[in-house]
């Protein structure tokens, strides 16, 4: 690996821990620096762990503390940034836009201050940056429609990293990736959601009509599409990451289901769904065209059910856990 020392933010979230504990394991000669904040979203399990690996370092900062963030930034001296950390869910975003609004912003320009054109920086970004899909799926060279205030600190984000290469000349990737799903993720989203109603014998709820198209990826699958782009080495390039598989929100319900009764003893109820008030702004499509980075050799490996299986598996486990 060209890259000796990794300074991660967001490490402790779901597709950040995914990609530490990959890389760490995979990378022993390489330094792993986590600067995360610790929000109610970072997971305790991921944190457990991470903090095996010799080669992994933590620190609990948040971006938006410039000084504390410049003093380790510095004091590690890092040759590559992976940015993660954001606040992510959508929901929140529209009851509390604050939060967003500092951290997805204010905290991706603190750190491009602290960059020079030696370190480079994979900017973690949303495909709903390009707002909703009609019958083309997005592309590298979509326009930006964001249309929720999650997916407009999100598409600043972009655009303060593309102006900071073109103004003081550093070096970054753009990653816009489509759902991820998959082990840790926070109950708060969608497939947890899912799961755990389902264990715990409650009522799924379900937006609107249920007839909301997304695209899937599992975990695994972005976070080595992280790798293949840091090993590729591309410079001021954005890459769109999906896996293909899309899907209404009711259907994925029943795809759940289907195979948790496979696995588990649940009783499914007649009307196990709940559907809810739509959320405010909903974007109807996110469909994502990923031929950019497929056609230099990347590919997912998961397929939808069996990404689902592995996913409901961790809940199950962690489930026991907790009881
Ligand atoms: N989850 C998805 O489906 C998805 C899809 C596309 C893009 N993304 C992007 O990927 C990134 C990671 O998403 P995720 O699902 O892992 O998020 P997450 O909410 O699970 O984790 C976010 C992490 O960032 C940390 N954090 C939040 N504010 C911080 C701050 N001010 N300073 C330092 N750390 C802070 C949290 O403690 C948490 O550990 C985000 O940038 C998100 O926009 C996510």
């Amino acid at each position: 690996m060209k890259y000796k020392k990794f300074l991660v933010t967001g490490g402790l979230g779901f597709i950040g821990g995914n990609f530490l504990k990959l890389l760490t394991s995979k990378y022993t000669k390489s330094k792993f620096l986590n600067i995360d904040k610790h929000t109610y979203a970072a997971s305790k399990d991921l944190a457990f762990n991470l903090k095996k690996n010799k080669n992994y370092f933590f620190k609990k900062i948040d971006i938006c503390d410039f000084k504390k963030l410049k003093k380790e930034f510095y004091n590690f001296n890092p040759d590559i940034v992976i940015h993660f950390a954001a606040e992510s869910h959508v929901d929140n975003s529209i009851k509390k836009p604050d939060d967003f609004v500092i951290t997805n912003i204010i905290g991706t320009y603190n750190l491009l201050k602290l960059l020079n054109r030696k370190i480079k920086i994979i900017h973690i970004s949303t495909d709903e940056v390009f707002g909703e899909a009609n019958k083309k799926s997005f592309t590298e060279s979509t326009n930006y429609n964001p249309r929720s205030p999650y997916s407009a600190t999100k598409a600043s984000s972009d655009h303060l990293v593309r102006a900071w290469s073109n103004t003081y000349g550093i070096n970054y990737n753009i990653v816009n990736c489509s759902n991820n799903f998959g082990p840790f993720q926070n109950n708060e989203k969608f497939i947890p959601v899912i799961i755990n109603s389902l264990l715990k014998k409650k009522k799924i709820p379900l937006y609107g009509n249920g007839r909301n198209i997304r695209e899937w990826i599992y975990v695994e699958d972005f976070v080595n599409a992280i790798d293949f782009l840091i090993k590729k080495n591309f410079q001021n390039e954005t890459f769109l990451i999906g896996s293909g598989y899309a899907i209404e929100n009711i259907n994925l319900i029943h795809r759940i289901i289907k195979i948790m009764k496979n696995k588990t003893k649940i009783k499914i109820e007649k009307n196990q769904i709940k559907y809810v008030v739509d959320r405010a702004g909903h974007d109807k499509v996110y469909k994502i065209n990923s031929n950019k980075i497929r056609k230099l050799g990347w590919k997912h490996k998961t397929n939808l059910n069996n990404g689902l299986s592995k996913t409901i598996d961790h809940y199950i486990n962690k489930s026991k856990k907790v009881l």
